[in-house]
């Protein structure tokens, strides 16, 4: 027979990205609705396993709403890689009479999850990453703030850059995926956006891109990189060498983490919140939320995680054709 759920737990795991905050206070105010307990693991899963648990009521998540971070911290935890932290975490959990955990993370905090879920416990994850690079999801808590931060940053490198006529390379972050550098790259008018997901390393290609654009009397030439592409720093160095065009390279870096979120950031996460706590009352467990193809919805969290995700060929044909 089934347990019956008295207690959630709520945790954020890898990299804290705008938004977060409104998913735990939709967690927490959902469950209680509903009648739930509801325990904050702090630290993500490192915290876990130190038992760095405590009781959540209305007013733990009160003015939270507005900010970014994760008021429960986060962290990269290796021991969760592991048989030993995943057998730990799941038994600190029963210890603790937690009966469900929601863990707000990325993919690799979802492994982390159907680890724990294979040890008996049972989770729910919400996907918030600036990366957005979730696989089951076209969106992730926090991009949307991410990349209308990383916008305005690149707009004032692109006025310092013309009044210069240099060439600016701004790096955005995306450790695997480019999805940030995509949208900003287009949103900023780029000169030229490197994906990992499509860069040949071709670097000829834009210094003659570069010396093109010159000659045609642009006065400064914008590159976008994604992090996952890298090497700002000796990019700008080989592309001034070859082109003798002033280079300079910007890593915006953290920046970009941070900030309160934006509209729909605060908006989408307390669905998702929600949608999490509701998954519990019906006793869906194991399953992942997401936002697809203009609906919220989830999906068995081992079924998300052997999803693909990619960028539309038709949004990388806007990439190369306003690049020109
Ligand atoms: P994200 O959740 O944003 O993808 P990470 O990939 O850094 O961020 O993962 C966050 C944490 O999730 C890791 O530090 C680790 O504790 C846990 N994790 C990641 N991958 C696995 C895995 N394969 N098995 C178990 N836990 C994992
Ligand atoms: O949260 C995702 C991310 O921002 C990646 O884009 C980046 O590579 C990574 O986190 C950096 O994380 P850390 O905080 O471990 O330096």
């Amino acid at each position: 027979m089934e347990q019956k759920i008295r207690t959630i737990g709520v945790l954020t795991s890898g990299g804290d990205s705008p938004g977060m905050n409104a998913a735990i206070r939709a967690v927490v105010r959902t469950a209680l609705h509903y009648g739930l307990r509801v325990k904050g693991v702090r630290h993500g899963y490192t915290g876990l396993l130190k038992e760095e648990i405590e009781d959540m009521d209305f007013h733990s998540v009160s003015e939270i709403i507005q900010r970014g971070g994760t008021m429960l911290f986060t962290a990269r935890c290796p021991e969760m890689m592991t048989e030993e932290g995943q057998s730990q975490g799941a038994y600190v959990c029963r210890k603790h009479g937690i009966d469900v955990l929601v863990i707000l993370g990325g993919d690799g905090s979802f492994r982390g999850a159907l680890a724990l879920a294979q040890h008996g416990l049972k989770v729910i994850g919400i996907p918030a990453t600036i990366d957005n690079d979730v696989t089951s999801t076209d969106y992730t808590i926090g991009f949307d703030t991410a990349i209308d931060t990383a916008m305005a940053a690149i707009d004032n490198i692109r006025d310092t850059s013309t009044a210069h006529e240099r060439c600016s390379i701004i790096e955005v972050m995306g450790r695997s995926a480019g999805y940030i550098a995509l949208w900003c790259g287009v949103s900023n008018g780029a000169e030229d956006i490197l994906l990992p997901e499509t860069y040949d390393g071709d670097e000829q290609k834009i210094v003659e891109h570069m010396m093109n654009s010159r000659r045609l009397g642009k006065t400064h030439h914008i590159i976008v990189n994604a992090e996952g592409v890298g090497d700002s720093a000796g990019l700008a160095k080989r592309l001034e060498e070859a082109t003798g065009m002033e280079t300079r390279a910007t890593i915006l870096g953290y920046l970009q983490r941070g900030g309160a979120p934006s509209c729909r950031d605060r908006y989408y996460a307390s669905v998702m919140g929600t949608l999490a706590v509701k998954l519990v009352m019906e006793g869906r467990l194991n399953r992942v939320v997401a936002y697809r193809k203009g609906s919220f919805t989830s999906f068995p969290i081992e079924e998300a995680l052997q999803m693909k995700k990619s960028i539309p060929e038709d949004q990388l044909e806007v990439c190369r054709v306003l690049t020109k």
